[in-house]
């Protein structure tokens, strides 16, 4: 493991707000039996996948992640103006340019810090750690929302892959808060063979031409059998990695969500680590994978659930391409957002004066250099 790729310290601060967002429309084991050479049986016993959830044609990645923002602002008790930065982890963008965040940050209303987080099944531990650290470091309030529209990648015809995955959004707000605690995080990467799960076209590397449409290399690929070993070790090791760094052990974690892609993972992860399996939150029956959505997706879920008290001890943990993982743990404090709104209320003036400049020189009444 690389020592640089780790936060030592938990940081004061707090979830404030979940919320999440499933398209309408719900495919089942037995949907996809009608045109794949599968079954509802192979797949729940391979998979523990039940059904997922498959995104309207008109729905893109950005659609899903405002829903879900604002979701998770609702909760928080906040609006769009109170939050400082947006944080979007996706693998699966509206666009390869631009980033997702901006079309996010416009549909909710706001010209503020807006950016992409990309390491696909690990993306929201990735972007939860970017998030902490803006707010450690002077953000008032930040939204991070893990976001997906993986069925827009998956060969409709490719039944080793077609079958894992769905697509949905989960957010949460992250406010600064002295009695709470995320962190230490443990995120690290292996690039050495992204073959084992990737999206061989599409990018710089060998855009789309008639030839990548033959192959059908425009969609995403995997070996099984290697990705299923990797994220085993992985997320044990990282899980285990944050524990020993916070001086804690597997019996002081409260629940256990780890990335949702398949039961057979998890329980190999839970028996590792020692956990009880009643302490392991279960959603991939219902979502499939939902690659950077599906720990926030987890989260919230388990929140609805009434799985989530006040003081708990929470170890998140996910792994994906690159391949990529990552894991840390969180105090749950759930509540009013305090600071960020005391604070949102002082500096509204000046920010509304800022915009009124800008929006000035953009219709030509500025001064220029
Ligand atoms: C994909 C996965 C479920 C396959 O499970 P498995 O137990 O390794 O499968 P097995 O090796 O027992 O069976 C493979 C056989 O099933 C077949 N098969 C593959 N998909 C199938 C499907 N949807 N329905 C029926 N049969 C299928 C294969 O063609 C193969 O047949 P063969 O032996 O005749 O060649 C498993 O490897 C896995 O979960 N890997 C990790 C995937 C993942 O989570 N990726 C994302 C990580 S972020």
């Amino acid at each position: 493991m690389n020592p640089r790729a780790t936060w030592k310290a938990a940081l004061p601060v707090r979830i404030a707000g979940l919320g999440s967002h499933l398209p309408s429309r719900v495919v089942t084991n037995d949907d996809l039996a009608q045109v794949l050479d599968t079954n509802d049986e192979w797949i729940r016993s391979r998979t523990g996948i039940r059904q997922r959830h498959y995104a309207a044609p008109e729905q893109a990645t950005s659609d899903l992640a405002v829903e879900a923002g604002k979701a998770a602002l609702a909760d928080a008790g906040l609006g769009i103006e109170d939050i400082t930065s947006i944080v979007v982890a996706t693998t699966t963008p509206d666009h390869t340019v631009p980033g997702t965040a901006p079309l996010v940050a416009a549909k909710l209303g706001t010209e503020i810090t807006a950016f992409d987080v990309n390491a696909a099944c690990s993306g929201f531990l990735y972007a939860l750690r970017v998030g902490t650290g803006l707010v450690a470091t002077g953000d008032e309030a930040v939204l991070v929302i893990g976001a997906e529209t993986l069925t827009r990648i998956i060969d409709p015809e490719d039944r080793n892959v077609a079958i894992l995955f769905g697509d949905g959004a989960g957010a949460v707000v992250l406010v600064p808060d002295d009695a709470a605690a995320i962190g230490p995080f443990d995120l690290g990467a292996d690039g050495s063979d992204p073959s084992m799960l990737w999206t061989e076209s599409g990018g710089t590397r060998h855009p789309v031409d008639a030839a990548v449409l033959e192959a059908r290399t425009q969609f995403m690929t995997m070996r099984g059998g290697d990705v299923y070993r990797n994220a085993v070790a992985r997320m044990s090791a990282s899980s285990q990695a944050v524990l020993d760094r916070a001086g804690l052990t597997i019996d002081d974690v409260d629940l256990f969500i780890g990335h949702q892609a398949n039961i057979r993972i998890l329980d190999a992860v839970g028996k590792r680590l020692g956990i009880p399996g009643d302490k392991v939150h279960i959603t991939v029956d219902q979502h499939g994978n939902t690659s950077a959505a599906s720990v926030p997706l987890a989260l919230t879920d388990a929140r609805d659930a009434g799985r989530l008290t006040t003081g708990d001890t929470v170890l998140l943990t996910a792994f994906g391409a690159g391949f990529t993982w990552g894991s840390t743990l969180l105090t749950w404090q759930p509540g009013s957002p305090g600071r960020a709104a005391d604070h949102a209320a002082e500096t509204a003036v000046d920010a509304d004066e800022a915009v009124g400049t800008v929006e000035q020189d953009l219709a030509g009444g500025g001064e220029t250099a």
